[in-house]
């Protein structure tokens, strides 16, 4: 199957049926429709019709990762007629659509139409921010099942599938730990806490489904406090879920986070259009097996799919859901059908080929396969050499050297290309149809090596500055004019203190001479969490500032042997500290910088 999140944002019903058609030429037999969430309710409920006049529509949309949020009003829904027309229009092809209608959480869309659903009433708004919200679903009123059920015996006469999900994932029960229904609730149906009480919420749901003849599946926290009794499990976080479900005897469908999660990158970010993050290439889809080896033979049964999933926070037109689709649509459809030992990477790359040259003719916005063989920003002494491999045979790779974005005039590269003055050169494959694929940059900068700007120093070691953060920053700039909480000499790129003595957040400044073995091009490069930036003999080599993960930043330069200053900012202020820093001579494997070279 393939999922689709038209919460976070719409796509047209002529989308919809193109959508359709992709997963009927991979063999994809269910479409998994997400059609309710915090920021948009998009199935007309003839009931209930605040649903889709206030549900449908948000005052504004978060700014890519910014706290800020636009004032586009935002949103649209299905008609019940269209709704019909898809799922005709899927069962032509032989495609079930699985409804999914979220309970008890992301459902902010369905309480800002309808307060009463919520535990206190209070005035609710459609979600215009990314996330999971805390305002879910009252457990304890009885009116709140009666929607459920009115709202889902519309949803069961549109969509004939015998499944209907119901969500059950990501539903904080902050609020149902202060509602006096809740708590009553949980009381009268001697539960023991809320996790019993969202177990008690699904069950429920599933009997009025069971008694209509439907069969439920949902996320797998609903295995949290107990599996309804029929219920099947679509796990996603991680695969415990599913083995869990499997030894329970539950069917599941396979869709963890780490392969089939079709909103994450598909290759560094560099160039890529903004994601919620990971990194899933094509080949790791490709390598998913889903059946667990935790299972026996008789448990293995229980594994009845697999599911590529397409959250759309980041994704807002067609043409970025076939880029994140596709081509990882293909590799899932044959983790789905082939045996596991008929699987072969490289035979698949292989037939992508011609693979490709269809999904052309369809004018697909796919994602071409990466380009590899070079770095983003190089620096040479003398002269350097481009070399640009394609992702897949027969490709027609062209490039620039003046700054233009390459077109179809542009000249195509057949064989590395030699350099010796200072170049950005832009390239790209040209897809059969003559579309362009993901446009890349490679500067490659000639520097005279830079001098040693000192003889001799006498200390092994840097110096460092601690600095305490009062606030969470985002930037090292935020850090400039602190007074250090305390000063001393470190051995190399360490942490100045055990995690007890070191502030919640803080910042280090760590200054002196690296000693550099003789004159070459060198790759400096910084592993952190949070943000930092090398400078070298006082130029910005490695700039991996932000509030972010364990990321990886490189940079060069050309130095003569000698010793060159060395300074890095470092700060943190959540999540796990991590810092490493490295050199790479041309040619040679990248190493830890350690005390050895260091001095002060
Ligand atoms: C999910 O990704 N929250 C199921």
């Amino acid at each position: 199957g393939m999922h689709l999140d038209v919460g976070r944002h719409m796509f047209p019903v002529s989308f919809i049926k193109k959508y359709i058609d992709y997963l009927a030429m991979h063999k994809l037999n269910a479409f998994h429709w997400h059609l309710t969430e915090d920021q948009g309710w998009r199935i007309e409920i003839k009931k209930y019709p605040r649903l889709t006049e206030i549900g449908a529509w948000r005052k504004g949309t978060q700014i890519g990762k910014t706290a800020e949020i636009d004032s586009v009003r935002y949103g649209g829904f299905y008609t019940q007629d269209e709704a019909r027309e898809i799922v005709d229009y899927a069962a032509k092809r032989f495609i079930t659509v699985v409804p999914e209608i979220e309970m008890p959480g992301h459902s902010l869309a369905a309480l800002a139409s309808y307060p009463f659903l919520a535990c206190a009433s209070d005035s609710f708004e459609v979600g215009t921010k990314w996330g999971v919200y805390e305002n879910i679903y009252c457990a304890g009123n009885d009116s709140v099942f009666t929607f459920l059920e009115d709202v889902l015996t519309e949803v069961m006469d549109l969509f004939p599938s015998k499944y209907i999900h119901i969500g059950g994932d990501e539903a904080p029960k902050t609020k149902w730990k202060e509602c006096p229904k809740c708590q009553a609730r949980i009381k009268n149906e001697n539960l023991k806490d809320e996790s019993e009480l969202q177990s008690y919420f699904i069950a429920r749901i599933e009997k009025f489904l069971n008694e209509h003849g439907r069969q439920i599946i949902g996320w797998d926290e609903i295995l949290e406090g107990g599996l309804a009794p029929n219920a099947d499990v679509m796990s996603w976080r991680g695969i415990t879920g599913g083995i869990e479900a499997a030894k329970l005897k539950h069917n599941v469908v396979m869709t963890p986070g780490s392969h089939c999660y079709f909103d994450h990158y598909q290759s560094a970010p560099e160039g890529e259009p903004l994601a919620i993050g990971g990194f899933l290439p094509l080949e790791k889809v490709y390598s998913y097996e889903p059946i667990p080896e935790e299972l026996n033979k008789d448990e293995r049964k229980y594994i009845i799919g697999v599911q590529g999933n397409v959250w759309t926070e980041y994704i807002a037109t067609p043409e970025q859901v076939e880029y994140m689709a596709l081509p990882r649509m293909c590799a899932l459809a044959e983790v789905a059908w082939s045996p596991v030992e008929k699987r072969d990477t490289k035979n698949f790359l292989e037939r992508m080929n011609k693979h490709y040259e269809r999904l052309d003719a369809m004018n697909v916005n796919y994602r071409c396969p990466s380009l590899t063989g070079f770095e983003y920003e190089n620096v040479f002494i003398d002269d350097a050499v481009l070399e640009i491999i394609p992702g897949q045979k027969n490709r027609v790779v062209r490039y620039t050297s003046d700054g233009s974005e390459p077109n179809s005039q542009s000249k195509i590269y057949t064989e590395p290309i030699k350099i010796t003055e200072t170049t950005t050169f832009k390239f790209c494959e040209f897809k059969s149809n003559g579309k362009r694929g993901k446009i890349y940059t490679a500067s490659y900068e000639k520097q005279m090596p830079l001098e040693p700007v000192a003889d001799e120093v006498e200390s092994k070691g840097l110096n460092f500055e601690l600095f305490k953060l009062k606030e969470i920053i985002s930037s090292l700039t935020e850090m400039k004019n602190l007074k250090p909480l305390k000063t001393g000499v470190i051995e190399d790129f360490v942490f100045p203190y055990s995690d007890e003595n070191l502030p919640q957040r803080f910042g280090v400044k760590y200054s002196g001479y690296i000693e550099i073995p003789e004159e070459d091009v060198y790759t400096f490069s910084v592993v952190s969490d949070d943000g930092t930036q090398l400078f070298i003999d006082k130029r910005l080599v490695v700039d991996n500032d932000g509030q972010h993960g364990p990321v990886e930043k490189s940079g060069q330069l050309a130095l003569k042997k000698g010793l060159h200053e060395i300074e890095l900012l470092y700060f943190q202020v959540g999540g796990p500290k991590t810092l490493q820093v490295f050199m790479k001579q041309d040619g040679e494997e990248k190493e830890e910088i350690s005390g050895k070279i260091l001095w002060h």
